[in-house]
């Protein structure tokens, strides 16, 4: 009776540790075979020279999109690019479906400061990217203005852009900072209040130019330095009008509308409040023998159009910029910037819009 029991227990006992065998024996088959996830790259195409350039690029623990989406030598290619970032890769496959554009492009793309999947790359955004003055924050403003201005240049759109002619003038305009000091900026976007007084104006003497008018002080002894050196070359310099209170560019500005209309008017004159001078930082000059008709015709015209950079000055309304600036060339009109800012202006002759939106505005430091 006791033997059958112990009987019945034993084979119960062997049924259990073949079972556990099998388990066994299927868990190692399953795991000596089955292919290591580095394996499968060989699987889907990849060669052995491919798959250890993805392992060392990325490391196999990051091998997952490359698995999901199947063979495609451009993954390889990406990553043979020294531009190329393991933490980018997902971005980098993605966009690959997505942009028909060139690798180095795609890596491009997918490295810049705002990438977003939404944006319609293409080889014409890629150009105004790399363009000179490229703001990133403004992608969405060179996009929408590209859509509506076809076979514009990548370099022309960003100056547009950048100096706000995607916007009208006098509409919607801000009070300009004036934290900015010298470098504030005033134009038919930024406006100063109609009580803003510079705070250090001089009176200007009569040697210099009008008697009785005011200037800020240190424009005023920057062009005292310019004046001079001037004079030694035989150069006579006269100021006619620099700063300008809100009450005076008021006055003027109907006298103009008045005698030309306010779209006339509008292309010489700022309205109130939209005036530089206001700002005691700009200066009208001419010699003191011309008039603003034929001041371009006289050598200190062309002495300032040479020198006058080097005290800190430029000529704000120049020649082929009407459309940037809002103003017909104005041969006389000079502003204060310091010598830093009027030296790099000289050199690639842009416009302060340009000049403001890139280095001040946005302080995007590339120089
Ligand atoms: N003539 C310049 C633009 C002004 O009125 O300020
Ligand atoms: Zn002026």
């Amino acid at each position: 009776m006791r033997s059958k029991k112990n009987r019945k227990k034993i084979k119960k006992f062997r049924i259990f540790l073949l079972f556990l065998s099998i388990v066994i024996v299927i868990f190692l088959i399953v795991f000596f075979f089955s292919p290591k996830e580095k394996d499968k790259l060989l699987q889907l195409g990849y060669t052995k020279e491919e798959k250890n350039i993805i392992l060392n690029k990325v490391g196999e623990e990051n091998i997952d999109s490359i698995l999901k989406y199947g063979y495609n030598k451009n993954i390889i290619l990406l990553m043979k690019e020294k531009a190329f970032q393991k933490e980018h890769l997902k971005q980098y496959i993605e966009a690959l479906s997505l942009f028909q554009l060139p690798i180095k492009d795609i890596i491009f793309i997918v490295n810049s400061e705002n990438y977003n999947k939404r944006y319609p790359y293409d080889s014409y955004l890629v150009s105004v990217m790399k363009s000179d003055y490229y703001i990133p924050s403004y992608l969405d403003r060179y996009i929408k203005y590209y859509q509506n201005n076809k076979n514009i240049k990548s370099e022309e759109l960003i100056t547009r852009v950048n100096s706000n002619l995607d916007y009208p003038f006098y509409t919607d305009s801000q009070k300009t900072d004036l934290s900015k000091g010298y470098l504030m900026i005033v134009n038919k976007y930024y406006h100063l209040d109609r009580d803003y007084v510079p705070q250090n104006l001089v009176t200007i003497s009569s040697e210099y130019g009008r008697a009785g008018q005011q200037v800020e002080e240190k424009t005023y002894k920057q062009y005292i330095k310019m004046y001079q050196d001037a004079k030694k070359e035989g150069i006579h310099l006269y100021i006619i009008s620099p700063y300008r209170s809100y009450a005076r560019q008021n006055n003027l500005y109907q006298n103009y509308v008045a005698r030309d209309g306010k779209q006339e008017a509008d292309t010489y004159s700022a309205r109130p409040g939209f005036s530089e001078h206001q700002t005691g930082l700009a200066l009208d000059i001419l010699s003191p023998t011309s008039t603003m008709d034929n001041f371009i015709t006289t050598k200190e015209y062309h002495w300032l159009l040479k020198n006058a950079y080097k005290y800190g000055f430029i000529l704000r309304y120049p020649k082929g910029k009407e459309y940037i600036t809002g103003y017909m060339f104005e041969s006389w009109h000079y502003r204060y910037v310091g010598e830093e800012v009027s030296t790099y202006i000289q050199k690639h002759q842009i416009t302060y819009e340009e000049y403001y939106a890139y280095f001040v505005k946005e302080k995007q430091n590339k120089k």
